[in-house]
């Protein structure tokens, strides 16, 4: 059964409550919070202030993906601000191992995030220190992108490579997911579905969550 992860960067942030509150009648999983800086990606989003607010209304996991640079220099705010898994981008880090120790040790799930381009190869040394992988299906930084068709290929990659290591790593796919393309990303071997416009912008969001649950 797939973990539904809706991201909030496509809720109406005039109503942020009832969005929040939906999102706690619906049968999502995780809470997918966005945080871009204006220089790992081209757009500013929100931070931990934001996230404060947001853990308040929820039990759910709260999973924080950081798009941002010099991660290691936010984590503990972000654990403070009730982050549950703190996600940060291979790209952003020059020494990751660090980065995902310090992240285990403040008491949070370590994620670590791939851009498109990047091989999930260059996990290798990594995978079995982590908690989560997310492979970013579009480029990041902006949500309502077209998902990048090569993804399935490295889901299909990753998810021998944590096989065959006897890992329990979550492979999480975020951007561009749809109710077209979700079944194959599950069959591909990946877990988690993170939904910005595709759940927010439809007619019945908890009816888009159930139908990305029932994959
Ligand atoms: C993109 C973000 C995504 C985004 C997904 O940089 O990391 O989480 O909100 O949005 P959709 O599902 O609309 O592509
Ligand atoms: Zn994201």
């Amino acid at each position: 059964m797939s973990i539904v992860a809706p991201s909030l960067l496509a809720a109406d942030f005039l109503k942020l409550e009832s969005e929040c509150a939906m999102l706690n009648e619906s049968e999502a999983d995780w809470f997918h919070l966005d945080v871009m800086d204006g220089r790992f990606v081209p757009n500013i989003s929100f931070g931990p202030m934001i996230i404060e607010f947001i853990r308040k209304t929820t039990s759910k996991t709260c999973d924080v993906h950081l798009m941002i640079e010099e991660p290691e220099k936010y984590a503990e705010q972000f654990k403070k601000a009730g982050a549950d898994i703190l996600t940060v981008h291979i790209e952003a880090c020059r020494h990751l191992h660090r980065n995902v120790q310090q992240i285990k040790a403040l008491g949070m799930k370590a994620g670590v995030a791939l851009n498109p381009h990047t091989p999930v190869s260059t996990l290798t040394d990594i995978l079995h220190d982590i908690d989560l992988v997310c492979l970013m299906s579009v480029n990041p930084g902006f949500g309502g992108q077209k998902f990048i068709p090569y993804t399935l290929d490295k889901i299909r990659q990753l998810r021998r490579m944590i096989d065959e290591k006897g890992l329990a790593v979550q492979i999480e796919i975020d951007g561009g997911v749809t109710l077209d393309n979700a079944a194959s990303i599950m069959e591909a071997g990946a877990h988690v579905l993170v939904a910005g416009n595709t759940v927010f912008k439809s007619a019945d969001p908890k009816g888009t969550i159930s139908l990305l649950k029932k994959l």
